[in-house]
């Protein structure tokens, strides 16, 4: 099924039984995250993101993307949706705003979950996955690029990508250049200043040979499939 499809199905579901699909979601077990490629943030629960790049710096900041994407796709996605693009059961956590007052929101609900007449409706995974999985995810939201944000420039990374499946008339440098623009236009709704889009990962992944090019191709084809 495509993510468009599950989308489309998941609005339809909607509203009506989203009561007792949350409460069915909220028995599944937390899944750990690794987390042992991030830097400590010591014992205290923070108010505010570590792991952004102005504070930890882009390497980083990539790694918490990464890790986070795999912690939320583990232990969120089945209530808040694919991507973080929420189907309706539960907030769409993009547009918690990527500043102390967003993160603060942020850990309560993480670290406490959220009960409603005795009713679990989300689980508390504080003590369960720890603080460092906490900003990894929180890293992973706030850089989800904002609805349509790709759509001004999909024809162009449609061409990018097939110049680089065929191999022909490559010039990688000048791809990977004006990707990397492509990239820094893309909006988050969070308001993090960069959205690990496609197109930056695209950017960062082709190199001099052919096997790069190829590498970067899927991950465009990929990418704008999810996107429409
Ligand atoms: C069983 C379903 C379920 C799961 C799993 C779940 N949530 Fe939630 N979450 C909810 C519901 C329902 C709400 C709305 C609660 C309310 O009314 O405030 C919510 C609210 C939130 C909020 C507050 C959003 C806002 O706009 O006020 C945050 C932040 C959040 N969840 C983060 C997470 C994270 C991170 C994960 C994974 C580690 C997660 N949730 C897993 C159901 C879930």
């Amino acid at each position: 099924m495509s993510i468009f499809t599950l989308r489309t199905a998941l609005t339809a579901a909607g509203f009506m039984v989203s009561a007792t699909l949350a409460y069915a979601h909220g028995d599944v077990a937390p899944q750990p995250v690794n987390t042992d490629a991030l830097p400590e943030v010591g014992e205290e629960w923070l108010t505010e993101n570590p792991y952004r790049a102005e504070a930890a710096g882009e390497e980083v900041w990539q790694k918490a993307v990464d890790i986070g994407a795999s912690g939320y796709n583990q232990n969120c996605a089945r209530c808040h949706g694919l991507g973080a693009v929420s189907g309706g059961l539960a907030p769409d956590l993009r547009y918690l705003e990527a500043e102390e007052y967003g993160d603060e929101w942020f850990v309560e609900r993480f670290r406490d979950g959220y009960t409603q007449d005795g009713t679990t409706k989300m689980p508390a995974f504080g003590e369960l996955l720890g603080q460092k999985a906490a900003w990894a995810i929180r890293t992973y939201i706030e850089t989800r690029p904002d609805d349509g944000a790709l759509d001004d420039t999909s024809d162009r990374l449609k061409a990018i990508r097939d110049t680089l499946a065929s191999g022909e008339g490559v010039d990688p440098a000048a791809l990977k250049a004006e990707l990397s623009g492509i990239a820094e236009g893309i909006a988050t709704a969070s308001g993090a200043p960069v959205a690990d889009s496609v197109a930056l990962r695209a950017a960062s992944q082709i190199g001099e040979d052919q096997e790069s090019w190829k590498v970067a191709a899927e991950t465009l084809t990929i990418g704008l499939s999810a996107a429409h």
